[in-house]
């Protein structure tokens, strides 16, 4: 499977176009970096590509084919601030099972504890926080997962641990994943190639 963008500009503003022309393939199995500054794009492309945003130029496809924009979202995106991805008034369990029931395997893939189920979002830590988020996000229905700097609010070690349980679980299911980040080193270690955004981006 391919999800491309292609052709794709878009702004916030009339006027004033953070992206122009962009675009930007993704295979099944795939992990790709997207590197750029501070303020040039990266998010807003990645809500693009997971359909947040529909107000732009251009076409967003799986293998052709439009995105559905009803049912399960294969294209699932993971931000750098999970608090922002929870409703604050639910329950983990509730949050971590609002879409499918994760099956266990991947809970204890990411060390996710049962005495966590019956917290608030705000009674766990980011990291804590962001293994729920992407052990929601990683069902066997995604193809895609777009990662947003999810792992920029825990120390290098969490980091590492992290991302290895994420590549685990996308080499056995062959999803895509495009890895955003400022930290090249980060990105050279995970990723079989990467992008500059500002190499694609002609705005
Ligand atoms: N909802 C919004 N409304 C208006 N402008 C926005 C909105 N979201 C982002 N922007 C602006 O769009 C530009 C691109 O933002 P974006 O978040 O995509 O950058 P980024 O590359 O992800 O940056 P960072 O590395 O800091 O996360 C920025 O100038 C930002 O101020
Ligand atoms: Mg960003």
């Amino acid at each position: 499977m391919c999800l491309k963008c292609e052709n794709i500009s878009f702004g916030y503003k009339k006027n004033n176009l953070i992206l122009n022309n962009v675009n930007l393939s993704l295979g099944s199995g795939e992990v790709l970096g997207l590197i750029g500054d501070s303020g040039s794009g990266k998010s807003t492309l990645c809500k693009i590509l997971a359909g947040y945003e529909n107000n732009y130029q251009g076409n967003v496809s799986i293998d052709g084919k439009a995105i559905p924009s009803k049912g399960y979202n294969p294209v699932q995106l993971v931000f750098q601030h999970p608090e922002k991805a929870v409703n604050p008034k639910w329950k983990m369990k509730d949050i971590l099972n609002e879409g499918h029931i994760v099956p266990q395997d991947i809970l204890d893939s990411f060390g996710i504890k049962k005495s966590w189920f019956n917290r608030w979002p705000n009674e766990l830590s980011g990291g804590e926080l962001q293994r729920f988020a992407l052990a929601r996000a990683l069902s066997p229905e995604t193809k895609f997962l777009i990662a947003d700097e999810i792992t920029t609010m825990v120390d290098a070690i969490t980091q590492a641990q992290i991302w290895n349980i994420v590549l685990d679980i996308v080499k056995e299911l062959n999803i895509g994943v495009l890895v955003v980040s400022h930290e090249k080193k980060l990105i050279s270690k995970l990723c079989h190639d990467v992008v500059y955004l500002d190499d694609i981006n002609t705005v």
